[in-house]
């Protein structure tokens, strides 16, 4: 709950503006400090900004640590140096042969706790995956799609799977059956075209009964992919575990997914075994002003 200080409000009712439909109302009379309303409609999400604009530092938010962050930088990086960063970024799929340190992974992982959530649900949770691990996550992976393959080419599996998956899913996994039969060949070949001999995965996964899980994750995720470039890592988004994750049992049980949970999004992570000299070409973004 939202507690004001009222010896040291300033009644400059900068929390009343940030505080959209929250506990924070307008006082009866002008210049009197804002009230704290004990109302169920009042959806107090935690988010906090009532506190963090206030100038006084009169609002305190109860179970959040408010003196965790430091003082915010005065302005945003200039536009150039943002889109710079922005497209200095690259799925890498060539990492050197080396652990990505504890202390590093915990620091890309941190950077996913800024990232906006619904209702500020703050429900994003990451399991980070190492060491032999990677690889053994890797081995069960390509048994998942092993699998799909037995199915699309057994004509009884199939009818069962498309009485139960339905005939779009079906559809979807075998026009992918080309990608999968290579990738599991070349596992086979001593080649990991699934997360590219990578020292790290990390998962990202939520409580499926948040108001929107996947979005958070998402959010979450790309948040986490900037950081660890801020740090000479690399990563690349991995839809073809995530897939798999998402249906195997193993899987989940492998990753240790909390019951009630669901992957929403996967990166590998590393340090880059190359460097990439310039931005790939990218077709603009198709956009509709309204006016
Ligand atoms: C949802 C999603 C799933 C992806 N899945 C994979 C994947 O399974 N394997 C992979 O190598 N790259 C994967 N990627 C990376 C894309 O292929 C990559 O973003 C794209 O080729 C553009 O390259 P860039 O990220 O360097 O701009 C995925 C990206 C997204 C957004």
């Amino acid at each position: 709950m939202i507690k004001i200080d009222y010896s040291k409000c300033l009644k400059c009712g900068k929390c009343l503006m940030v505080c959209k439909r929250g506990p924070l109302r307008a006082p009866e009379k002008d210049g009197e400090a804002p009230l704290v309303i004990e109302d169920e409609n009042a959806a107090c999400f935690l988010c906090a900004h009532c506190a963090s604009v206030c100038p006084a530092g009169a609002i305190t938010v109860e179970g959040l640590k408010d003196v965790e962050f430091g003082a915010l930088p005065s302005a945003a990086p200039h536009y150039e140096d943002y889109i710079a960063f922005i497209r200095s970024r690259r799925s890498t799929r060539n990492y050197k042969n080396i652990p990505v340190p504890g202390e590093l992974i915990a620091r890309v992982i941190d950077s996913a706790r800024y990232a906006p959530t619904a209702k500020n649900s703050c429900g994003v949770c990451v399991t980070a995956v190492t060491g032999n691990s990677v690889s053994k996550l890797a081995g069960l992976t390509f048994e998942f799609y092993k699998g799909l393959m037995e199915i699309v080419k057994s004509p009884v599996k199939k009818y069962f799977f498309m009485l139960a998956a339905g005939i779009s899913t079906f559809r979807a996994i075998k026009k992918n059956m080309p990608a999968f039969e290579y990738g599991y060949k070349m596992w086979l070949d001593g080649t990991d075209l699934l997360f590219y001999d990578a020292p790290a995965l990390l998962i990202v996964h939520a409580d499926k009964t948040l108001p929107m899980p996947k979005d958070d994750c998402d959010y979450a995720l790309y948040e986490m992919t900037l950081a660890a470039e801020t740090l000479g890592l690399a990563t690349c988004v991995n839809g073809f575990f995530l897939r798999a994750a998402e249906n195997s049992k193993e899987l989940r049980r492998f990753i240790k997914l909390p019951a009630g949970h669901e992957p929403y999004g996967a990166i590998t992570l590393g340090f880059p075994a190359l460097k990439f000299k310039k931005t790939p070409a990218r077709k603009p973004v198709n956009v509709t002003y309204i006016s």
